[in-house]
C-alpha cells in the first residue's frame, strides 16, 4: 500500500515535469518567432507582407525578389517614395520595379518628362519618371542614317526602327517633304532625327554664300511648319565641303565612316555585308530611303547590330554622348 502510494507520488510528479517542460518549449518558441517577425519587418521596412505561413517557411532573402516586395512609387506620409525590386528606396537615379520596369528618380521625384542627361547616359522619360528609352555612353552604339528622302520606302524602314525600338536620322531634301509628309511627320513622332540634306539635293561648294543658306532655310522651314522642330545638323550633298560652305552654315556638317553604296550596286546583300564588314562603335552609316533594296537591307541590318551589342542611336543622341558638335565642323563618325 505504501509502495503504491510512493508510485502514485513519483507518476504525478513526472507528468508535472512533461507538462512544466513542454509549457517551457511554447514560450520560447513563441518568443523566438516574435523576435524573428520583428527583424523581418525592420529588414524590410515594413514593405513585406508579413503573415504566419511566410515566416515559419520562408527565410527572409533580399537577395529574392518575390511577389512580397512592392515596387514603384509607394505612398509614404504625405508624399510618395520609389521603391525598387529589392525592396530599398531609390532618391536619385535609375530604380527599376519587379517588373522590370525602369524609373528616373531626381532628388526623389519622378524626373522631367523628355529628355534627361544623367552621368553620360540619355533617358527619355514618359509619365511618373517611366524611362521609354534608355541610351548608355559607355555601352557601343552605331548611328544609321539615310538620305535623300523622305521617298517610297520611308515608312517600310521606319517600321522595322519601330519593331525594334531603334533610332535614326532622316537627311531630307526639301522639296519632297509635300508627296511624303506622312513618312516625315512619322520620322518625328517616332523619335528620329531630322536633319537637312537642302532643299533641291544641290552641291554647296558649287553654290554663292547666299545660295546655300537658303538651300538650308527652305527645307528648314517646312520641317519646321510640319513637325514644330528646327533641323539641327546638315548632310551636304555628296559630302562635299570647303572652307566657303564652313562660314555659310550655322550647324554642324555630319558625313559619314561607313559608305553601303546602296544607290550604285542596290542590292541588300552588299548593303548588309558592308554594314556587318566596316562598322564599329561610334559609326555612322550612309543609307538611302529611296532604295527598295535598303529597305530590305535594314530588317536585316537592325537585328544584326542589336544583336552585337550596338545601340542603334541618332546622330544627336550619339554626339551628346560622346563629346558634343560645334557649327561649321564636319564629323564623320563619334568614336569613343
Ligand atoms: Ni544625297
Amino acid at each position: 500500500m505504501r509502495k503504491l502510494k510512493t508510485s502514485v507520488k513519483s507518476l504525478i510528479i513526472i507528468i508535472l515535469v512533461i507538462v512544466t517542460g513542454i509549457i517551457a518549449v511554447a514560450l520560447r518558441n513563441k518568443f523566438v518567432s516574435d523576435t524573428k517577425a520583428s527583424a523581418h519587418e525592420s529588414t524590410s521596412n515594413n514593405l513585406v507582407i508579413t503573415n504566419d505561413t511566410y515566416l515559419t517557411t520562408a527565410p527572409y532573402d533580399p537577395a529574392v525578389p518575390s511577389k512580397e516586395v512592392r515596387s514603384g512609387w509607394q505612398k509614404k506620409g504625405s508624399g510618395k517614395v520609389f521603391i525598387d525590386k529589392e525592396g530599398k528606396e531609390v532618391k536619385e537615379g535609375v530604380g527599376e520595379t519587379s517588373d522590370g520596369k525602369l524609373y528616373l528618380v531626381k532628388n526623389g521625384k519622378p524626373a522631367d518628362p523628355g529628355m534627361n542627361l544623367v552621368d553620360n547616359n540619355i533617358f527619355y522619360v514618359g509619365d511618373d519618371g517611366e524611362i521609354t528609352r534608355a541610351v548608355y555612353g559607355d555601352k557601343p552604339m552605331v548611328a544609321l542614317t539615310f538620305d535623300d528622302g523622305p521617298a517610297k520606302y520611308t515608312e517600310e524602314i521606319l517600321d522595322v526602327l519601330k519593331e525594334y525600338n531603334a533610332k535614326a536620322t532622316f537627311f531630307i531634301n526639301g522639296e519632297d517633304v509635300e508627296s511624303y509628309k506622312n513618312a516625315v511627320i512619322r520620322e518625328h513622332n517616332e523619335g528620329h532625327v531630322i536633319g537637312n540634306h537642302t532643299q533641291n539635293h544641290k552641291t554647296l561648294t558649287k553654290l554663292s554664300v547666299k545660295d546655300i543658306r537658303e538651300q538650308l532655310k527652305q527645307t528648314d522651314d517646312i520641317v519646321y511648319d510640319l513637325c514644330g522642330v528646327k533641323t539641327k545638323y546638315l548632310r551636304p550633298p555628296g559630302g562635299a565641303v570647303d572652307d566657303k560652305v564652313k562660314g555659310a552654315v550655322n550647324m554642324p556638317m555630319i558625313n559619314w565612316s561607313v559608305d553601303t553604296r546602296d544607290w550604285d550596286h542596290d542590292n541588300a546583300d552588299k548593303t548588309l555585308r558592308e554594314v556587318k564588314k566596316s562598322t564599329n562603335d561610334g559609326s555612322i552609316v550612309l543609307m538611302h530611303d529611296r532604295m527598295k533594296s535598303t529597305a530590305q537591307a535594314v530588317k536585316d541590318i537592325v537585328p544584326e547590330l542589336l544583336g552585337r551589342g550596338f545601340q542603334l542611336v541618332t546622330i544627336e543622341e550619339m554626339s551628346l554622348l560622346r563629346g558634343g558638335t560645334e557649327p561649321g565642323q564636319v564629323y564623320f563618325s563619334f568614336v569613343p
